[in-house]
C-alpha cells in the first residue's frame, strides 16, 4: 500500500487528474483459466470494487487469454484499449529487464520467503518506473507457486535434462537458466502447455504446483522434480492512460483494492502449495526433491549473466538475506 502513496504523487503519471469520480466499466484480462487462483482473485477484486463504489465501478474479467496473450495485453494496456490485467512479472520483465532480478535461482528459500521478498519496500520500488518505462501502473504483487520440473521421462540428474525440449514461460531469465542447464528451452504461453505435454510436443515443462496438481498436468508425466528453483511473481496492472484519467479518490480506491486482491494470492500459495505437492507425490508418480546442487554450475552461470542485466539484483539479495 505504501507504493500507492508514491503513485498518487508521481509526476510521471499526471496528465489529467483534476477529474471528479466517474462511473466506469473496466475490462481486466489475464491468461489463467477460470478455476485458477489468479482468476478468482480478479473476480473477487471486481466484486469488492462494485460493492465499495456503490455500483459506480464494475470489472469484467476475461480469463484464459480471451483478450490475447500477455504480450498483446500489455500492448493494449499501453494504448488504453485494455484497462487492467493481472500479469506475470515474467512478461513485464521482457520490457523492464530489471524485474528479471526476481528470478535469481534460489533467491527465496521457500514459498513463504518468496512472499516476504515480494512484500518488501525494495520490491515495491521496482514498480515505480513502470508507468514511464512501459506505460502501465503496477499497483502491487501477487504470485504463483515456486517452479518445478514435470517430465514425460525419468529424470535422475540434471544431465537427464540435456537436450530435452523443455517448455518455459516466454521470458529471458528462465531461458538463460535452462540454456545454462543444457536443456532445449521451448518458450510457450501457458494456455498451450497442457496439450503440448499431453501430445509429446515437449518432453518436459517448467511449472508450478497449482497447475501440476489442480489442473492435472501431472497426468501426462512420469516424473516430478520438486526443485523450487524460482519464484513466480504476478503484478496487478492498470493502463497508465486509464490511470491518468482517474480522480485521486478513484485511484486510491481502485488501486488499493486491486493491490489487496493480488496480494491475497501470496497467502493462498503459501497455504496450499505443500498440500498440492503432497497429493502429487501420493499418486505414486516418480517424485524427487532436489536443491541448487542438482543444477551444477547453472545457477552461477545465471548469476553472472543477470548481475549485468538487472541492476536491482544486489538489493533484492539483501532483502532476501534480511527476511530469511
Ligand atoms: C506459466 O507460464 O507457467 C504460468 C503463467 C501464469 C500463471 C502460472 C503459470
Amino acid at each position: 500500500m505504501k507504493h500507492f502513496t508514491t503513485l498518487l504523487t508521481s509526476a510521471a503519471l499526471v496528465a489529467a487528474s483534476a477529474l471528479v469520480a466517474q462511473a466506469n466499466e473496466f475490462r481486466l484480462g489475464l491468461i489463467t483459466p477460470p478455476p485458477h487462483i489468479w482468476t478468482k482473485a480478479a473476480e473477487a477484486f471486481g466484486a469488492e470494487l462494485a460493492e465499495v463504489s456503490g455500483g459506480a465501478h464494475s470489472v469484467s474479467v476475461f480469463p484464459a487469454r480471451q483478450l490475447g496473450n500477455e504480450a498483446e495485453m500489455l500492448q493494449q494496456l499501453q494504448t488504453g484499449a485494455l484497462d487492467m490485467a493481472f500479469m506475470t512479472v515474467a512478461e513485464v520483465s521482457n520490457r523492464a529487464p530489471d524485474m528479471g532480478a526476481f528470478y535469481a535461482p534460489y533467491l527465496a528459500n521457500d514459498i513463504a520467503h518468496a512472499g516476504r521478498i515480494l512484500r518488501s519496500e525494495t520490491a515495491a520500488s521496482l514498480l515505480e518506473p513502470l508507468a514511464g518505462q512501459v506505460g502501465v501502473v503496477g499497483v502491487g504483487y501477487g504470485m504463483a507457486g515456486l517452479r518445478q520440473i514435470v517430465s514425460r521421462g525419468e529424470i535422475s540428474t540434471a544431465q537427464d535434462l540435456a537436450g530435452l525440449k523443455l517448455r518455459i514461460t516466454p521470458f529471458a531469465p528462465i531461458l538463460d537458466f535452462y540454456n545454462a542447464v543444457g536443456a532445449a528451452p521451448t518458450p510457450m504461453p501457458l494456455p498451450a502447455v497442457y496439450d503440448a505435454l499431453a501430445n509429446g510436443q515437449v518432453d518436459a515443462i517448467d511449472m508450478d504446483a497449482e497447475l501440476i496438481w489442480v489442473l492435472k498436468y501431472f497426468e501426462h508425466a512420469d516424473t516430478i522434480v520438486q526443485s523450487d528453483h524460482m519464484m513466480f511473481p504476478m503484478v496487478g496492472l492498470v493502463s497508465a492512460k486509464v490511470w491518468a484519467g482517474m480522480s485521486d479518490d478513484d485511484r486510491a480506491m481502485i488501486g488499493g483494492l486491486m493491490a489487496k486482491h493480488v496480494d491475497s494470492t501470496i497467502d493462498s500459495y503459501i497455504a496450499k502449495e505443500a498440500g498440492w505437492l503432497e497429493q502429487v507425490k501420493d499418486t505414486g508418480i516418480t517424485y524427487t526433491k532436489v536443491d541448487a546442487s542438482f543444477f551444477g554450475d547453472a545457477v552461477e552461470q545465471w548469476n553472472a549473466i543477470w548481475s549485468q542485466k538487472a541492476k536491482s539484483l544486489d538489493a533484492l539479495r539483501a532483502v532476501a538475506a534480511q527476511t530469511e
